[in-house]
């Protein structure tokens, strides 16, 4: 068990989503290495315009990502880009993701593997102050990615996982020292 609070936050809400069993695979995978985790899922924040939250609890949604040590955002590409239900969730704050270590997990019916994605959600990322971890997942293919059981079928995408995780509880030791420097809550 380690110290981290490591939430995976799954970005799309389509009906049929193909993500929500990777966004599963991460939290299965945070799970084994003993990291307290948690899925919060985009779709129980519906939002129909910035700051028009439709009932939905932002309050909850807060709550988790300012608890958070780090943060890993599972999102497909759409039309090489993130879907707006992300951004829309997103931007319902600012101040809790200051020095957030972030990983990102794309994923795609196809070979791209959504990288074309990740790296206009990792621009999104620095905007909101967060810090952005280089190993990231890109899961093409992804109807053959996941096993009966619901990991990873492939070793390559679990290792690159691993190795993101690593990075992210790395990093949020040293968040806490820049909060303690900065005098920040
Ligand atoms: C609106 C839309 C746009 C898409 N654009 C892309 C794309 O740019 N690149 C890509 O590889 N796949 C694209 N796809 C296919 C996704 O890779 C596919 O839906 C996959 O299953 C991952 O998304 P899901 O979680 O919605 O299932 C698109 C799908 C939708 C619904």
């Amino acid at each position: 068990m380690t110290d981290s609070f490591i939430p995976v936050l799954l970005g799309t809400a389509r009906p049929g989503r193909m993500s929500e069993a990777v966004a599963h695979a991460m939290v299965d995978l945070l799970q084994r290495r003993g990291t307290d985790t948690d899925l919060i899922d985009v779709a129980d924040y519906p939002m129909s315009a910035t700051g028009v939250t439709d009932g939905a609890d932002v309050d909850r949604y807060r709550e988790l990502i300012t608890a958070a040590d780090g943060l890993v955002i599972v999102a497909p590409e759409y039309n090489h880009s993130f879907p707006g239900e992300l951004k829309l969730l997103l931007d319902t704050d600012f101040a809790a993701y200051r020095h957030l270590p972030v990983g990102f997990v794309s994923v795609s019916a196809g070979m791209m593997g959504g990288a074309r994605m990740v790296e206009q959600l990792r621009l999104v990322a620095l905007a909101l102050g967060m810090v952005p971890v280089s190993p990231a997942v890109h899961v093409s293919k992804v109807r053959e990615a996941i096993d009966d059981s619901g990991g990873f079928l492939q070793d390559s995408l679990e290792a690159v996982a691993t190795t993101m995780v690593d990075e992210l509880e790395g990093l949020s030791h040293l968040r806490s020292a820049i909060r303690t420097v900065a005098s920040l809550p």
